[in-house]
């Protein structure tokens, strides 16, 4: 992506900054997040065609406030500051920021004194979000103000000549009216890229970089079912066809029918080489009498990690590993760079003196721009849109002791509730939905018969990172349904109960 011309968005720490560079991308124009101390000689080097700085929970005035090399306002990039950002290009501008006791939170109204580029085509007043402490109280010289909100005197500003901009606002959050069309205006008109950046040429670029890594030589991907792995396969594929061989592990811990589902579809739909190992034993039988979570994780890890090497030993040697890595994995590693291996991931990530060289297509892509690749080549519908899956499985969806029977039972509850989450149209609405099963059990009557058997948690979720999350508020007949058939179809059942509780404090799994 190196080839396109892009946006950096120079990150102060605000909470909305990955929005920014997602925003962006919306407009099909790319965009990256680069740290604030990214040096003058490394962004010029990019040559982007404009530059953002975003938001921050710093004042610019505050001791040790950061701040950026002031060449980076002096060189004709075109420069929009948003909110710290803003504050920061008037103060290295010369201008003043203070605490002025009218600090802003929420919705405002903002009213549009002159449109010139960046409200071009806009109305003149809108509602925007807005959320500062500080304030810009005089411009700098060659600035003139452009909006004003009821607080704000100067909710933006601009140095056309300069091709300096600053809003007060934030243009990212969806609340800000036109806030899209603001981006737009900054990107199409005032640093003048056209909206070219498409799946097809994310793709192109992909396929190309993926051939000029790899050449010739063999690659070893390792499938976990879920939508990045899948995807990276794909575009992997599509650069070096039966280079690639796709190591599936089968853990036993899957979905009902998933994993049939993903070697089907690698083989029958892409004819992609894959080896699909049945270890379902091999992971059962380890995790007998084990019911602590973090032991879970790690003897799955360790066992994933053996059959995978065994496997790909078996193949010969292949210098080159398909990794799913996204943008934000790299972003929460710290380090944009350098290559990062999943660890949280998969099932408790590769050891450390792997011997592979990455291949990560997807390393720059946020999950909804991978989703829309995975369209684009071809992927069925019911895999792209496949909610997230831990790579443990369902192992930390049983509190307790994994046995074939508790797996069966929760995976036959599972699969009713999202059929009937699917039926009623809300499964892309939701970030995830699932059954958890416990350790306890209750008493029931069915029938003539007293029962005593577990019960099943309805968990779901709305979310848009997993960092937070919120419990979704599922219909009640939904819930009536869900009840039913789980208690009528699945043995071992008695009862239905409802997770309310959003993260934090609780998490999304219950492991
Ligand atoms: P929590 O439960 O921490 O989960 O709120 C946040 C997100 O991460 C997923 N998750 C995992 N994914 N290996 C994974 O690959 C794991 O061990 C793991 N634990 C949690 C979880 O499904 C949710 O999307």
């Amino acid at each position: 992506m190196d080839g396109a011309r892009k946006i950096l968005v120079i990150d102060f720490g605000g909470q909305y900054s990955q929005l920014i560079a997602r925003r962006v991308r919306e407009c099909r124009v790319y965009s990256e997040l680069i740290p604030l101390d990214t040096p003058l000689a490394d962004i010029r080097a990019q040559k982007p065609a404009g530059i953002i700085l975003s938001g921050g929970p710093c004042g610019v005035n505050d001791p040790g406030a950061p701040t950026v090399d002031p060449e980076i306002l002096a060189g004709g990039i075109p420069v929009l500051g948003i909110c710290y950002g803003l504050q920061l290009m008037a103060k290295l501008k010369g201008g003043q920021v203070a605490h002025i006791g009218r600090a802003e939170y929420g919705g405002r109204t903002l009213t549009v004194s002159d449109h010139g580029a960046l409200f071009a085509g806009l109305p003149g007043e809108m509602g925007c979000w807005m959320s500062h402490g500080d304030s810009v109280v005089e411009v700098p010289p060659g600035f003139q103000v452009t909006a004003t909100s009821p607080n704000m005197p100067v909710a933006a500003m601009e140095d056309p000549e300069a091709k300096l901009y600053g809003v007060q606002f934030h243009p990212e959050v969806r609340h800000t009216e036109c806030g899209q069309d603001i981006l737009k205006n900054f990107l199409y008109k005032i640093c003048d890229i056209a909206p070219t950046w498409t799946p097809v040429s994310i793709i192109e670029e992909a396929v190309g970089r993926i051939r000029a890594q790899v050449g010739d030589q063999p690659v070893v991907c390792g499938l976990s079912g879920g939508v990045d792995s899948t995807v990276a396969a794909l575009l992997v594929y599509k650069a070096v066809g039966n280079q690639l061989t796709c190591i599936f592990v089968d853990h036993g811990l899957n979905r009902k029918n998933e994993a049939e589902q993903v070697a089907d579809t690698f083989r029958r739909h892409f004819h992609i080489p894959l080896v699909h190992v049945q270890a379902q034993e091999r992971f059962i039988g380890k995790l007998a009498g084990v019911t602590d979570p973090e032991d879970k994780r790690k003897i799955i890890g360790e066992e994933f990690i053996r059959t995978f090497e065994g496997e790909s030993h078996k193949l010969g040697k292949s210098k080159f590993l398909v990794q799913g890595t996204i943008y934000p994995d790299v972003i929460e590693s710290g380090t944009t760079s350098a290559a990062v291996i999943k660890s949280h991931h998969n099932v408790g990530g590769l050891p450390e003196d792997v011997d592979f060289e990455l291949v990560e297509p997807l390393r720059m892509l946020f999950k909804d721009e991978v989703r829309v690749v995975g369209e684009e080549l071809g992927l069925p519908e019911e895999m792209v849109w496949r909610q997230p899956f831990p790579g443990p499985g369902l192992a930390i969806r049983i509190v307790g002791e994994v046995t074939w029977e508790r797996l069966e039972i929760l995976r036959e509850a599972d699969a009713i509730l999202l059929d009937e989450v699917k039926r009623a149209g809300l499964y892309r609405e939701l970030w995830q939905s699932f059954a958890v099963l416990p350790a306890i059990r209750s008493v029931g009557v069915m029938g003539d018969e007293r029962t005593y058997a577990y019960p099943i948690v309805v968990r779901a979720v709305t979310s848009d990172d997993a960092m937070t999350a919120d419990w979704a508020r599922l219909p009640y007949d939904l819930l009536e349904r869900i009840s039913q058939r789980v208690i009528n179809e699945v043995p071992g059942v008695n009862r239905v109960v409802l997770d309310i509780s959003s993260k934090p404090p609780s998490t999304i799994e219950w492991e």
